[in-house]
């Protein structure tokens, strides 16, 4: 038992005494009732004491600049490291920024206009269901894809094209499906969205951006080719796909899937204020992880969102 302790006690037995006073004859309680105070008194300076000592026993000053508590051995120091699709991300970013694309961020809870009404998606069309979308109890969607920021870059960039430029904007994003996880697909990932509009985009122009970007991604020459998609947002679809470079385990026949593109369709346009008659645009959007995952020869998407400090640390 602490010091503290113990005198509290005493404190609470001796307060138990003063009962005892009634059981006295008159003349004998003053006495006996100063002696108790004198007790009394003495006990509270002790506590007093006893308690201060504790506290400065407690409050022992700290050096913030030890490695460790005294006499135990120095820990390992694990120093944070960025995220590798944020470190890859810049660098998407960087290569459109090169081609003079404006950057927006994308939202990471949208709602049902953003995600389906604003891109043609007609009310209780099957393409909706495409999406896999979770939806919060308020009723929000985490966005299934960064185009969802589509319909706002168009209205937020809609002015240049009314002083004769052209609309240009990139949207990387966090994105969101209800998809059963394995190696290929993750609930969480990451994508980037393009957007370009003029008064005479072609789909040659975007396939140019598209070569010119994964050419500088990857540091070498890149075939693509192309093959019909469907999307509701845009009119022609279609699905990019890259050659697998020998430099990254291709043999010259394996094509791989990148994004998915088209012109944008005129309601989109509309939508946002744009007339359809007088521009045209293009979009395309693609998973960052899966350029990642080529890029370092990985197979395995999960690894991304595992927060395994082992393989995170590799980057
Ligand atoms: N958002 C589509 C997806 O995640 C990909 C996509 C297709 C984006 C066509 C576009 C586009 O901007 O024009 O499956």
């Amino acid at each position: 038992m602490s010091d503290v302790e113990q005198l509290k006690n005493e404190l609470k037995k001796l307060n138990s005494e003063y009962i005892k006073i009634r059981e006295l004859p008159p003349e004998a309680r003053g006495d006996f009732g100063r002696e108790l105070n004198a007790k009394k008194q003495d006990i509270l300076q002790r506590l007093a004491k006893a308690e201060s000592a504790a506290e400065s026993v407690e409050i022992k000053p700290i050096d913030i600049s030890a490695p460790c508590a005294p006499n135990e051995p120095i820990p390992e120091l694990h120093l944070g490291t960025r995220h590798p699709l944020m470190t890859e991300l810049d660098k998407v970013i960087g290569i459109y920024a090169g081609m003079g694309f404006n950057v927006m961020e994308s939202n990471q809870l949208d709602d049902e206009f953003h995600m389906f009404e604003a891109l043609n998606f007609p009310q209780d069309h099957p393409a909706r269901d495409g999406y896999d979308t979770f939806r919060t109890a308020e009723g929000f969607i985490p966005p299934a894809h960064t185009s969802t920021m589509q319909h706002r870059a168009l209205k937020q960039y809609r002015k240049s094209l009314e002083q004769g430029g052209q609309i240009a904007v990139v949207i990387p994003g966090r994105v969101f499906r209800n998809e059963d996880v394995d190696a290929t697909h993750e609930h969480t990932f990451y994508q980037c969205e393009g957007v370009f509009v003029s008064r005479d985009a072609t789909m040659g122009q975007m396939f140019g951006v598209l070569k010119h970007f994964f050419e500088s991604y990857y540091g070498q020459a890149i075939r693509i080719k192309t093959q019909p998609g469907y999307f509701p947002f845009t009119e022609p679809s279609a699905e990019l796909l890259i050659e697998k470079p020998a430099s990254l385990g291709g043999k010259g026949d394996g094509w791989l899937e990148m994004l998915g593109c088209g012109m944008i369709h005129p309601n989109v346009l509309e939508a946002a204020g744009i007339d359809s008659t007088q521009y045209r645009g293009f979009a395309w959007g693609g998973g960052i992880d899966r350029l990642v995952l080529l890029k370092y020869h990985l197979n395995d998407v999960r690894y991304f969102e595992s927060g395994k400090l082992d393989f995170l640390e590799e980057f």
